[in-house]
């Protein structure tokens, strides 16, 4: 279970709507799948958008209004594409960065900002402990 480290004067429910989360979900999926780096890696691995996005406004609405709608298993997954990489993973974090800069609802910004950072962080890892076992893993660094 994630536990936030700041901000926590703000209770979960009143956080935002899902409403807000849908707008933020919604605007960054348009942001990657436009994107020269990453858009060709969700093109190529989803073919239904409609449930990806579905599925991530669960995703997020979980984490940051504890909707408990969520159910999947994100590592795995991600474990699963070829050839990801810490360049793909800074780049997923700052189109997420230009995503929230952009939302009127700070403290929603700042909460998702710092789950995407934590949960980056630990894709990333476990990415490179399955696809890498032989080498050291490697950080993302300030992003
Ligand atoms: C380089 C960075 C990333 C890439 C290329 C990537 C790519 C993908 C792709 C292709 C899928 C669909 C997989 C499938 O349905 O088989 C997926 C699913 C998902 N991703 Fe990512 N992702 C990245 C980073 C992240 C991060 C940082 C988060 C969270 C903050 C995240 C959260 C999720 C979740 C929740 C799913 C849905 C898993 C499910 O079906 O239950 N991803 N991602």
């Amino acid at each position: 279970m994630l536990t936030p480290t700041q901000d926590d004067s703000v209770e979960r429910s009143e956080l935002c709507t899902e409403e807000e989360i849908s707008t933020l979900v919604y605007g960054f999926y348009d942001r990657v799948r436009a994107d020269a780096l990453l858009g060709s890696i969700f093109n190529q691995h989803i073919s239904d958008w409609d449930t990806h996005l579905k599925i991530m406004v669960r995703f997020w609405s979980s984490l940051l209004i504890g909707a408990g709608t969520y159910s999947g298993t994100p590592m795995p997954k991600h474990v699963a594409l070829p050839e990801l990489n810490a360049d793909m993973f800074k780049h997923w974090l700052a189109l997420f960065h230009e995503t929230t800069m952009q939302l009127p609802n700070r403290a929603l910004a700042d909460r998702a900002e710092e789950y995407a950072q934590r949960i980056a962080r630990s894709l990333w890892y476990g990415y490179q402990m399955n696809n890498q076992p032989n080498r050291i893993p490697s950080e993302l660094g300030n992003v």
